[in-house]
């Protein structure tokens, strides 16, 4: 089968009234992506030719997502929001350009999938003007039905336009539609705006093709591929989907995970081979686990590496910017933020490496504080390899401690620390023989004074 070209038109210019949020809707995000961005995903997996997406006004901020999920997908403002077929035209000259399939996707329907998309596509090249991906939801209202008549799509009726017959039609618009681009611009500028609520229904292209003798066709999908987001209830029921998804492709690719309902997964994490995760860990956006490498639970992830046999956790929290080395070791109640923490180091309790380089085999001791910020700036922490930092220490940066060097516990770290040598940053210990005999004695004389 030759591949043709393809226009993808998102639809995302509605103000998304019932998230009660001054976000847009399609900015909400689900896995650790927006909406839209696992919309624009979808769509370019299924091998578009360009993307256009249609954008409220002053919605410059949905633009700029568009623009980075999609670099070059173009943005079309929809001035007024006069209904989805009023939305689609405001993207007339990506019409214009006659490709041979339109794809047209709601922008909050972020579970839609490309091998649903590519389904939905296949009845154009068998000569359909316009194809609906139609659904059969367990409660249908709210849907437009799709009305079939000797196995023809023949209309599909909004349910505030439907008749009580209608109604009951349990086949529903899942809202995304495929047209022939040959006729796609001659059906929507049919498309007038006699209903009750006096919009521009894209709906509407199914009766009107069939006006034009075009044919209409229903490609049928699970109703998980086309949930349309309206509403924080339907964010999280979306969440909920998502991360099964994610949770089974996870355990597909071989990783080990001992309650994966309880493991919270990014759309973008990835795993190498025999990683185990243990219960009750979250990894935020951007991370990547290597072959071998143990989560113990309750620990938190977010733009980090995590290197071959590495160990994290229990209860570490690795922020952005964190890159752990082959056999790295994070314990628990240890935070790192931009901190390369090479092979073999460990920090193995209650600790914070930020703005930092750790270098490999060293050992930072229980208590390591990086003071990275002096109330106005970061400044960098740089630790050789084999080097010991002993417990409860304060590295003060910006400060640099050399290969081999030796840190004793409970030092204030304010200047450079030469290889191999040994640093002590605390006041030398005083002991006062006899000192709390004689304070005893003392109390006891005052007591028998009084
Ligand atoms: C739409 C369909 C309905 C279908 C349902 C599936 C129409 C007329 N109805 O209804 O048959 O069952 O989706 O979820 O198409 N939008 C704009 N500009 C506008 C209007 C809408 O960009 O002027 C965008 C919205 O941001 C949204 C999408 O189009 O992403 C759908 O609009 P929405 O108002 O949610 O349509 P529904 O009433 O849900
Ligand atoms: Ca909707």
């Amino acid at each position: 089968m030759s591949i043709r070209d393809c226009i993808a038109i998102v639809l995302a210019a509605g103000e998304g009234t019932r998230m009660r949020s001054s976000l847009p809707k399609v900015l909400h995000a689900v896995a650790g992506r927006s909406l839209l961005a696992h919309v624009l995903r979808a769509v370019a997996e299924s091998k578009v030719s360009a993307t256009a997406v249609v954008v409220g006004p002053d919605q410059d901020a949905v633009a700029a997502e568009a623009e980075r999920v999609v670099p070059g997908a173009q943005c079309f403002v929809q001035r007024e929001r006069r209904g989805t077929a009023h939305a689609v035209l405001a993207a007339r000259p990506a019409l214009e350009r006659k490709a041979q399939d339109i794809l047209i996707v709601y922008g909050d329907t972020p579970l839609i999938r490309a091998e649903t998309l590519n389904r939905l596509r296949a009845p154009l090249s068998a000569g359909a003007a316009v194809v609906v991906l139609g659904f059969r939801p367990a409660d249908p209202s709210g849907y437009g039905r799709l009305v079939v008549d000797g196995g023809k799509l023949v209309a599909i009726r909004e349910e505030a336009d439907a008749s009580e017959a209608e109604k009951a039609i349990g086949l529903c618009n899942g809202g995304i539609m495929a047209l022939a681009g040959a006729h796609a611009l001659a059906i929507l500028d049919r498309i007038g705006d006699n209903n009750r609520k006096r919009e521009f229904y894209l709906t509407d292209a199914v009766e009107i093709a069939r006006e034009m003798k075009l044919a209409a066709a229903v490609v049928e999908a699970e109703e998980d591929d086309v949930r349309g987001i309206n509403t924080k209830t339907q964010l999280a029921e979306a969440e909920a989907v998502l991360q099964q998804r994610l949770r089974k492709a996870a355990l597909e690719a071989g990783v080990t995970m001992i309650a994966p309902e309880t493991v919270y997964l990014s759309a973008d994490t990835t795993f190498g081979k025999d990683v185990v995760i243990e219960p009750y860990v979250v990894f935020g956006d951007k991370v990547t686990v290597e072959d071998g490498a143990v989560i113990h639970a309750f620990s938190h992830l977010a733009g980090a590496h995590v290197g071959k046999k590495c160990s994290v956790g229990p209860f570490a929290r690795l922020r952005p910017g964190t890159r752990l080395g082959e056999g790295a070791r994070i314990g628990n109640f240890v935070e790192t933020k931009e901190a390369a923490i090479a092979a073999g180091a460990k920090a193995n309790h209650l600790s914070y490496i930020g703005d930092a380089s750790v270098g490999a085999n060293t050992n930072i001791g229980a208590g390591t504080i990086t003071c990275n910020f002096d109330g106005a700036a970061k400044h960098r922490t740089t630790i050789g390899q084999e080097a010991f930092i002993g417990s409860n220490t304060a590295l003060v940066a910006p400060v640099e401690i050399g290969d081999g060097a030796y840190v004793g516990s409970g030092s204030v770290i304010t200047g450079n620390v030469p290889a191999d040598a040994l640093a002590l940053g605390r006041a030398r210990q005083v002991v006062k023989a006899n000192w709390a005999t004689r304070l005893r004695s003392l109390k006891s004389l005052g007591k028998k004074k009084g």
